[in-house]
């Protein structure tokens, strides 16, 4: 690609953004210096959550810790329960552990280069070349799913995804590496077209700023790419969630294991979960395990979620009136009912209390 045709590419992006960037509250004003704590505070959470679910989480984070040491200075567990909801738990334990060495460690200031950037916790390519690149001004390439459709269509790449993940950063990198006008807007603009323009369907070419030289416009491939190689089949696992109660009417929560899917999180109580397989049924918990009998399985309350490499069926076991010592060495806990939605839940398990809190009317209770 000729020199000219990048500035043109640049330039015409450039323009279209001043005009049409959204307001998002992690973004500087045109002409400002964006925070570095709220870029790598938005960008951390916009790894793998869109834009809308970010924003309140975002301005939650600001309200409660407004600066960098403010953040390192939270309890873990007060950082845990603020992020519930927002699923992929290690990029909180990650946001963490990097708050306390940026405070500890250099003062509370961000590195600016990619290469030291990366060193830090949950800081991987795509996340240095963002916060390098929108705090910092350095031209980096930054690639998310957004930039990968645009320089797909822009170049008819018609090789799918993912095997087609470093051609395609090559292509975005034509367009970034090395130019040090704006970068941080270009990176930004690239994102914003892909989200707003260049849409995964029904892409509004008619208001392109990059159309003329499109070539996925021009040959009439642009809504069917970037291909994707198909995926297999998510596997199906199951279990049990159990809903334990003490004469008290307390509810049994524990806090889960740091290690593993939702780890470090608060959540009720359940079976391990099992593949799907014919025979197999999962083994429920040992310290429930001679309650079995006073267990009330309501085939009704059933909670479905689905995680990024499965899809899970929890079934529901309520159990009153527990009143056994708890296990020792087991991080579980009586929470008043009245607490529970305060606790800080993931998603799995707020949809079992909803269910049981909301809805508890037309369940049997056992
Ligand atoms: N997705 C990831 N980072 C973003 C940003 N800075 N602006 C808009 N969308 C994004």
């Amino acid at each position: 690609m000729a020199d000219s045709d990048i500035n043109r590419f640049r330039s015409d992006l450039l323009v279209w953004y001043d005009k049409n960037r959204r307001v998002l509250p992690w973004r500087a004003g045109t002409g400002e210096v964006a925070d570095p704590y709220h870029v790598w505070l938005s960008e951390i959470m916009l790894q793998q959550t869109v834009v809308a679910a970010v924003i309140p989480y975002f301005l939650k984070f600001l309200a409660k810790w407004p600066g960098v040491h403010d953040l390192a200075n939270a309890e873990q567990d007060e950082v845990m329960s603020a992020w519930a909801g927002l699923g992929y738990y290690t990029r909180a334990r990650n946001l963490y552990k990097c708050a306390q060495i940026i405070s500890r460690d250099s003062k509370g200031v961000f590195p600016d280069q990619q290469k030291e950037l990366k060193a830090l916790p949950g800081i991987g390519d795509y996340t240095s070349a963002a916060i390098a690149a929108i705090a910092f001004g350095k031209p980096a390439t930054v690639v998310d799913g957004n930039v990968e459709r645009v320089v797909a269509r822009y170049f008819a790449e018609e090789a799918p995804l993912p095997d087609s993940k470093k051609l395609l950063k090559q292509y975005a990198a034509i367009l970034s590496e090395g130019r040090a006008d704006r970068p941080g807007d270009f990176a930004q603009a690239m994102m914003d077209l892909g989200a707003t323009v260049c849409t995964p369907k029904s892409p509004k070419c008619a208001i392109c700023p990059v159309r003329t030289a499109c070539k996925g416009y021009e040959s009439g491939m642009a809504a069917g790419l970037p291909r994707r190689t198909s995926k297999k089949e998510k596997p199906r696992k199951v279990g049990y969630i159990y809903w334990i109660r003490n004469i008290k009417g307390q509810v049994l929560f524990e806090r889960r294991p740091e290690r593993g899917l939702l780890g470090g999180m608060l959540g009720l109580p359940t079976s391990e979960w099992v593949i799907v397989q014919e025979n197999m049924e999962p083994v429920h918990l040992d310290f429930v395990r001679n309650k079995k009998n006073n267990f009330c399985l309501d085939r009704n309350l059933k909670v479905f979620h689905s995680f990024t490499h499965f899809d899970l069926e929890l079934n529901g076991l309520i159990l009153n009136d527990y009143s056994s010592d708890l296990p020792e060495n087991e991080p579980c806990f009586w929470v008043e009912e009245r607490d529970v939605f305060n606790l800080g839940l993931p998603t799995l398990f707020k949809k079992f209390v909803n269910l049981m809190l909301h809805d508890e009317g037309s369940k049997g209770t056992g």
